[in-house]
This record gives C-alpha cells, structure tokens and sequence, in this order.
C-alpha cells in the first residue's frame, strides 16, 4: 500500500492538469443524492446487513483511511505552497468516494477535508461524532457500484441518474414499479475488470514490478500461472448469491485460507565431529503453499 500511495501521488500529480473537475455540487446532502442508497436497504436487507460490515461502507470513515487522509492534509498538502485542499478529492477521493470526486465543488472539496480532520483532531467529542457522520454518506454504498457502468478509479464515468447495473440473474426486479430505476444486465460486474478502475490505478502497460496492485499481482503471478477465479468467486463468496461482505486481509478466517502449510518431521541423529558424541536431532520439512491470487506478504 505504500507503494501505492507514492505511486498514486506521481500518476496523480501528472494527471491531474488534464482531468476536468467539474464538480458543481455545494452541500454533502445535494452531493450524494444521485448515490442514495437508503431506498435499497428495505427489500436487500441481507446484502444492506453484509455491506455495512464490509470495508468498502467506510472508504472514508475507516479509522485507518481517515487518519491517514488528515496526515496527507496537514503534513503534506497544507505545507506545499500553492497547494490546496482539494488536492484530497482530486488524488484519493476518485476511489475512496467516487462521487466527490466527479460531483463535488471546490468550496465543497474543501469543506469535506475540513471535516475529515475534525473527526481525527477535534478536542470536543461530538464534533467529532457529527463530522464522522456528515462524511459516513460519502462513503461507498450500492449506487457507487451499481449506478454507474464504470464505478470510481481513474476510468470513472459519469453518475447514470435511476439506474441500477445488474450481474442478470435476477428476473424482472421491481424496481422500475418501486422506486423508478431501470435495470440494466451488465455482464461486466462479474469480471475482474469491475474491480479493477479501484484495486489497481495505474497507468495502462505497467507491471507489479512498477506497480504492485492487487490486479497487476492478479494477472501476472495468477492468472499467468494457472488461476482460474475471479475477484468476484473469492471476495463474494457467498450462500445462495454474491455475499458483499467482502473479506479480505483483516478477516482471520478469510485470510487463513490464503495459505496450505504443510510440516514433517524425521528423526535423525546429529553428530559433533568436535567431541565424538552423537545426540537425537530432526529434519523439518515446510512445504508453505500460496492459495490467493495476491503475494503474500502484501499491502
Ligand atoms: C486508484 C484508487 C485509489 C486511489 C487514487 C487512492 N486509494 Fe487508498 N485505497 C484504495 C483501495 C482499493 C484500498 C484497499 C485495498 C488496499 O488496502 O490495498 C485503499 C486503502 C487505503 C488505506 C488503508 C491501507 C492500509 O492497509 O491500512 C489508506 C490509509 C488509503 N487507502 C489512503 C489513501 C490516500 C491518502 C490516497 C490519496 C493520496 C489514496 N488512498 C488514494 C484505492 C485507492
Ligand atoms: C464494491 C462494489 C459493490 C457494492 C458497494 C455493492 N455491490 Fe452489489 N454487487 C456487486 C458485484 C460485483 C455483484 C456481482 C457479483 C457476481 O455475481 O459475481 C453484485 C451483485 C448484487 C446483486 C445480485 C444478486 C446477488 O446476490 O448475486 C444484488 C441484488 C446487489 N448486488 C445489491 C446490492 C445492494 C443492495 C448494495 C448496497 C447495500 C450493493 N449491492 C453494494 C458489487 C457491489
Ligand atoms: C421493492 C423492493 C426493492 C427495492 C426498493 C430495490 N430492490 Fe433491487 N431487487 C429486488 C428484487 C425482488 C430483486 C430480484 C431478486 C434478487 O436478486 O434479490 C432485485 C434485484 C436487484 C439486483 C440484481 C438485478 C439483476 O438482474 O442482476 C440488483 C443489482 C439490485 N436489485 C440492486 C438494487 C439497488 C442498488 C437498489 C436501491 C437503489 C434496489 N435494488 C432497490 C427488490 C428491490
Ligand atoms: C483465489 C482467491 C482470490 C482471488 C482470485 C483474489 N483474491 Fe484477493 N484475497 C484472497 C485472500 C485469501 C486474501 C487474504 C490473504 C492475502 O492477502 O493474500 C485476499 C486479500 C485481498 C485484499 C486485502 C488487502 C491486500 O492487499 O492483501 C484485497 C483488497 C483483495 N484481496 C482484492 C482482490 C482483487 C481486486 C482481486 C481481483 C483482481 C482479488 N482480490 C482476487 C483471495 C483471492
Ligand atoms: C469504487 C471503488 C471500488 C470498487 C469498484 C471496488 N472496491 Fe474494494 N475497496 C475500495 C476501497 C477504497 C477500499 C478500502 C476501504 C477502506 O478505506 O477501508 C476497498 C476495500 C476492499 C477490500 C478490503 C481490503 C482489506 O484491506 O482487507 C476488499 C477485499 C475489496 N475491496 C475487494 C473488492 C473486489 C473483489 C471488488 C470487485 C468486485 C472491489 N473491491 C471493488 C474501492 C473499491
């Protein structure tokens, strides 16, 4: 993940000239309203229930992203001459929350790194608390994924307004009766591809070697080497359907299963040349086997 990130500041640095920021909304609520997720929680309460456990319901808000936006803040974009702090939308926010960075003004940018170091630094507890809740709606929710064909990253489109993007197995959903959205099959959420604009972020043609992402890792010590699964059938695994849960290096029992260790032991006999004594000894062989698609360690 370091890597990533002095990574991210380069590409971000070189690219952000040519992007076109044309944020025009001005209140966190008027922000994500293209992205409101409340009227999905009802019908999908599982998938709402695993959801808000998942990281991706605090891409902003994980205690560990927050602090380190407020360090990026206050140690870096606040001692630049010139800089200014809507350099935080414009390098973290296009996968962090996809939608500040395509919709939010600069005044607005602004507002919303204010906000990210009250809730790290305010002395008075309920600042806090508001600021952390102000900012929890921006972070990654159903429409962010499901809104849009090309959801955040640096290949992010456009906010598709009542539009729900389905893997298609589903038939007829009631959404169009219920809440207005059409339904549209996208065949690409069940590729890797559809993680990829978030989980890799570098420029086309480089290598795990210039840019360890969990893609680059995927293509080039995975799939290269016999892989078969999809980001999808490992993350998502789930009963009956796609589990939004989401584990990853955190969840001790997902994250067990990454390796096969393998131990055996021989008795032997060691002998010291130096006094001509022998004594019980043994061999242990450690056969370690790497099951996931990253390398391990990683981040
Ligand atoms: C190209 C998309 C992308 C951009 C741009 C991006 N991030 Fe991330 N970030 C991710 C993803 C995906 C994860 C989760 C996977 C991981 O940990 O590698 C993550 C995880 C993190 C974490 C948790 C890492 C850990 O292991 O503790 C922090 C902190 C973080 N990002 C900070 C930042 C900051 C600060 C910026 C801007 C300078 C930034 N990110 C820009 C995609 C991005
Ligand atoms: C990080 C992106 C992401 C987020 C956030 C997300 N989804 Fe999904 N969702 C997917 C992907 C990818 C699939 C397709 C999985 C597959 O079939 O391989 C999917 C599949 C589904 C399906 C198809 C049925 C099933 O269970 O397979 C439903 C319904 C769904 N999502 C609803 C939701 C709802 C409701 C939310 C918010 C609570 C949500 N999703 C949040 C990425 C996301
Ligand atoms: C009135 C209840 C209702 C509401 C509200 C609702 N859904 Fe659904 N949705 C369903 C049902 C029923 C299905 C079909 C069975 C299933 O997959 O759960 C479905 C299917 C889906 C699918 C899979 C479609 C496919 O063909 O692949 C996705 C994705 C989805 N919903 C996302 C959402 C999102 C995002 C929202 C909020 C904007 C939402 N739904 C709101 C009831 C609802
Ligand atoms: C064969 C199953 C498998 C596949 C395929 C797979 N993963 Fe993983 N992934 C794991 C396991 C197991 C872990 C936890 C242990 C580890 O980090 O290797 C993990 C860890 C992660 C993490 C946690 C942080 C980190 O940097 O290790 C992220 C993020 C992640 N995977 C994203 C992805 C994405 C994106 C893809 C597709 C490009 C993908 N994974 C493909 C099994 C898989
Ligand atoms: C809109 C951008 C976006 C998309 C699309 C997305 N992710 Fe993520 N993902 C993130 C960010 C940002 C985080 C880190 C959240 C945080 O700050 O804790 C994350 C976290 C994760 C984690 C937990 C990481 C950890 O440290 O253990 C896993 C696993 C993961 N994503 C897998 C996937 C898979 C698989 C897909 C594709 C089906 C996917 N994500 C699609 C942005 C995205």
């Amino acid at each position: 993940m370091k890597l990533l990130l002095v990574f991210i500041l380069i590409v971000s640095a070189a690219l952000v000239p040519q992007l076109a920021f044309s944020g025009q909304a001005k209140t966190i609520d008027e922000l994500v309203s293209p992205v409101d997720s409340t009227q999905c929680e009802g019908c999908h309460t599982d998938i709402h229930e695993n959801w808000s456990k998942s990281w991706h319901s605090k891409s902003i808000t994980d205690p560990r992203t927050i602090r380190s936006f407020r360090t990026f803040l206050l140690s870096g974009v606040d001692k630049l001459p010139g800089v200014k702090r809507t350099m935080l939308r414009d390098m973290c926010l296009m996968c962090h929350a996809p939608i500040a960075a395509s919709n939010a003004s600069d005044e607005l940018a602004e507002q919303i790194a204010g906000l990210i170091v009250t809730a790290v630094d305010d002395k008075d507890a309920s600042k806090k608390e508001a600021a952390i809740k102000e900012l929890s709606k921006v972070n990654i929710n159903c429409l962010t994924c499901h809104g849009n064909k090309t959801p955040g990253g640096l290949g992010a489109g456009p906010m598709e307004a009542n539009t729900i993007y389905g893997p298609g197995d589903a038939k007829n959903p009631p959404h169009k009766d219920a809440i207005g959205f059409n339904t549209i099959q996208s065949a690409y959420m069940k590729k890797a591809e559809f993680c990829a604009p978030c989980h890799h972020g570098c420029p086309p043609g480089m290598s795990s070697k210039e840019c360890p992402t969990q893609w680059s890792v995927y293509q080039e010590h995975y799939l290269a080497h016999g892989g078969k699964q999809t980001c999808q059938e490992c993350h998502m695994k789930g009963e009956g359907g796609a589990s939004h849960r989401f584990p990853g290096i955190y969840e001790k029992d997902f994250a067990q299963t990454a390796i096969d260790i393998q131990l055996s032991a021989t008795p032997t006999r060691n002998f010291d040349h130096l006094n001509n004594t022998s004594s019980p000894a043994v061999v242990i062989n450690v056969q370690l086997r790497n099951n996931a698609a990253h390398d391990l360690p990683h981040g």
